[in-house]
């Protein structure tokens, strides 16, 4: 599967064709200003949850590309405020057979108002199954038993974690979550964005190579199929 980093928790991934994109921050991230928020393409939007450093660019692209953003059910009303209307609400525990494969939402222990204060529903991590792979990508949270569950749903390919600490999961935290979700690569996010949550790469690539398990960092624009 194709994976590009956007900076910060954006990414996308190429599935059966479709390009999928992750909650977008790159207009207002300083890590990413090599990157013209004006040329991603996105068949699809994932928001984890309401947080700015989540959705900043969701609007602009929603209304440029004509991507279907799925989130929260008060994430999906406050969009449809704005005009963005194609749009598919879930929750957690719940899924949904999309064209490319399917998509359960899980548990993340973190919060998600929106940037104008309103109520953001739960924060949201989600399972994608296709024929082209299994992922995980768990959204800002705090490391929570409820990860354990993961393994049944899928076998995963590979997990997208947040390692920066402070209001997320460090590194050590991360690690504990690949052992729950059975997973030995890990896509870091979440990191060095602020200076909350700045990281030691190399050390964080050594504490996960001692247990056998292996840590991607990419650069905003940087591409890799995993
Ligand atoms: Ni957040
Ligand atoms: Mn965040």
């Amino acid at each position: 599967m194709r994976y590009t980093c956007y900076g910060h928790s954006c990414f996308s991934v190429v599935i059966k064709g479709k390009k999928i994109l992750f909650d977008p921050f790159i207009t207002f991230n300083e890590l990413a200003k090599n990157i013209d928020v004006n040329t991603i393409e996105a068949d699809f939007i994932f928001l984890s949850h309401g947080h700015e450093d989540h959705i900043a660019d969701c609007v602009s692209i929603a209304a440029r590309t004509g991507a279907k953003v799925v989130c929260s059910f008060e994430i999906h009303v406050w969009l449809n405020k704005k005009g963005i209307t194609n749009t598919h609400p879930m929750n957690t525990g719940g899924k949904w057979n999309f064209e490319f494969g399917t998509v359960k939402c899980v548990v993340a222990q973190h919060s998600s108002g929106l940037p104008d204060g309103s109520y953001g529903g739960n924060p949201m991590g989600f399972v994608f199954t296709s024929d082209d792979g299994n992922f995980y990508y768990s959204g800002d949270t705090a490391l929570t038993l409820d990860m354990q569950l993961i393994p049944q749903y899928a076998t995963l390919n590979f997990a997208v974690l947040p390692i920066g600490d402070n209001f997320t999961m460090d590194v050590t935290d991360a690690m504990q979550s690949a052992k729950y979700v059975q997973c030995r690569k890990i896509v870091g996010v979440h990191y060095d964005t602020f200076g909350y949550i700045k990281i030691d790469h190399i050390k964080a690539k050594q504490l996960f190579a001692e247990e056998g398990l292996q840590l991607f960092l990419l650069n905003p624009g940087e591409s890799i199929e995993i």
